[in-house]
Order: structure tokens, then sequence, then C-alpha cells
């Protein structure tokens, strides 16, 4: 299906309380966005633009003020929240800006989870994550929890988790916002690689202009709006 679009948005707008608790902050004033099967899109924005606003809302994260969202043109927010993150876990993998992986888990389980909580049987999520842990050059730290991980690693965990279903599309807000500069080169082409050999499309904010244009489409957001 050529024409196939993976993840849609029809001006979204999100609004919050504002401090004072009389007002509102219109954060997300109507965006629209169209990702086709194995894009890449870069989004920049400065400092508070609603950036990581607008990821949550495309990843089912949490729900817009008014407009709506659609992956492979279902509507998702029609969906009853348990419905919701069961289609979340089957379609969007999340790479978010501090990993968040379960300290108390090995690199090894916490890249089985999605597989576990989709009911996938142990040694077919076991196989799938040591895989992409192998992929991600981390066949030597499968048993190591978080905590003794260098931050490249985890990052890199993090990012072999989002895939671990086959995922469709990749949200990553950042990934490579706390890393140095190697560690930021081998997590783009990784990523890159990984669009050719799981046919993945990937939304990834930015704040590096160098990231960004080596992307298929750079999007702004300013003033609420995606440009
Ligand atoms: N739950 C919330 N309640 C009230 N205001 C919020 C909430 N979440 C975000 N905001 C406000 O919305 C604006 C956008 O926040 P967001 O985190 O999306 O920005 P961002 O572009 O990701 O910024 P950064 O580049 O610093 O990560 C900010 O001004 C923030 O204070
Ligand atoms: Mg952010």
């Amino acid at each position: 299906m050529p024409n196939e679009t993976i993840l849609r948005c029809s001006e979204l707008t999100k609004n919050f309380k504002s401090e004072s608790g009389d007002g509102e902050l219109r954060i997300l004033r109507g965006v629209n966005l169209q990702i086709k099967p194995a894009e890449i899109v870069a989004i920049v924005g400065s400092s508070g633009s609603g950036k990581s606003t607008l990821l949550h809302i495309l990843g089912g994260l949490d729900r817009p003020t008014s407009g709506d969202v659609f992956w492979h043109d279902v509507s998702i927010y029609k969906h009853k929240p348990d419905k919701l993150a069961e289609l979340r876990n089957q379609n969007v993998g999340f790479v978010f800006q501090f990993h968040h992986l379960l300290p108390e888990f090995t690199a090894l389980e916490n890249v089985m989870m999605p597989a576990l909580i989709k009911d996938i049987r142990y040694s077919d999520a076991e196989k799938r994550a040591s895989y992409l842990l192998n992929r991600f050059g981390l066949a030597e730290r499968l048993n190591h929890r978080p905590s003794q991980l260098s931050g490249g690693e985890q990052q890199r965990v993090s990012m072999a988790r989002a895939l671990t279903n086959n995922p469709s599309i990749i949200l990553a807000d950042e990934p490579t916002g706390n890393l140095d500069e190697k560690n930021t080169d081998t997590i783009l082409q990784l990523l890159f690689q990984l669009r050719e050999e799981e046919n993945v499309s990937i939304v990834l904010i930015t704040h590096e202009k160098e990231i960004a244009g080596k992307c298929d489409a750079v999007y702004t957001l300013q003033n609420g709006i995606l440009e």
C-alpha cells in the first residue's frame, strides 16, 4: 500500500490550566502531521514549545483537548484506556529522554517486558530480546541491571525495548539528549539501520540541527503549530 499512513493527526489542540487556575495555556493550537512507512521525521522547537506534549499525544499517552490521532487510519482516542494500552503495546515503541528502565530488572528482562505483557511465550520473548540487545552491541550486558550500565548503554537498552514487539513506529523524545558525541553517533546509526531492517517509522525530537538534517523531513513546533 504505497499511500498507507502509519501515523496521522489532525487539528490537534492541547490546553493546560494556567497556574492561577482561571486561564488556559494553549500549548498545541492545531497540529497536523502524517508519517509514512519507514519515514524518519525530526521535530525541533524551543524548550517549552510543546514537543513532549505532542509526542505523548501521538503515542496515546495523553489525551488531546481536541483533534484526533490515527494509527494505520484507526482513531485511537475512541478506545477505552485498557484497549488503548493494548494497541499502544502492539503499534508504538516509546523512547523517553531518561530511558525509564525498571531498576530491579536486568537489561534482558527490561527488553522482554513488552512481549511478556502481550502474552508472548517466554522463550520467544527471550529470543527477540537477546537478538535486539546483540544488534545494539550489548551481547555482553544481558544480565546487567540499569545501574550497572553507562548512560549510552541504558539508552540503547531503552531503544531495544521500544522495538521488542515489532512496532510500526518509534516515538523518541530526545533519545540522545544526555549522551556525548560518540554515543549520539552510535544511536543515530542504529536508528537508520533499523529503519531498513525492521521497516519502522521514526519520529525524533531533537535539539541538534545536525541530527535533524539527516532525517527525511524536519518540522518546527512554534506557537502551537507544526510547520
Ligand atoms: N501537565 C501539565 N500541566 C500544565 N502545564 C504543562 C503540563 N505539561 C506540560 N505543560 C506545559 O506545556 C508546555 C510545553 O511542555 P513540553 O514538555 O511539551 O515542552 P517541550 O517542547 O518538550 O520542552 P523541552 O524542550 O524543554 O523538553 C510547557 O510550558 C509546560 O510547562
Ligand atoms: Mg520535552
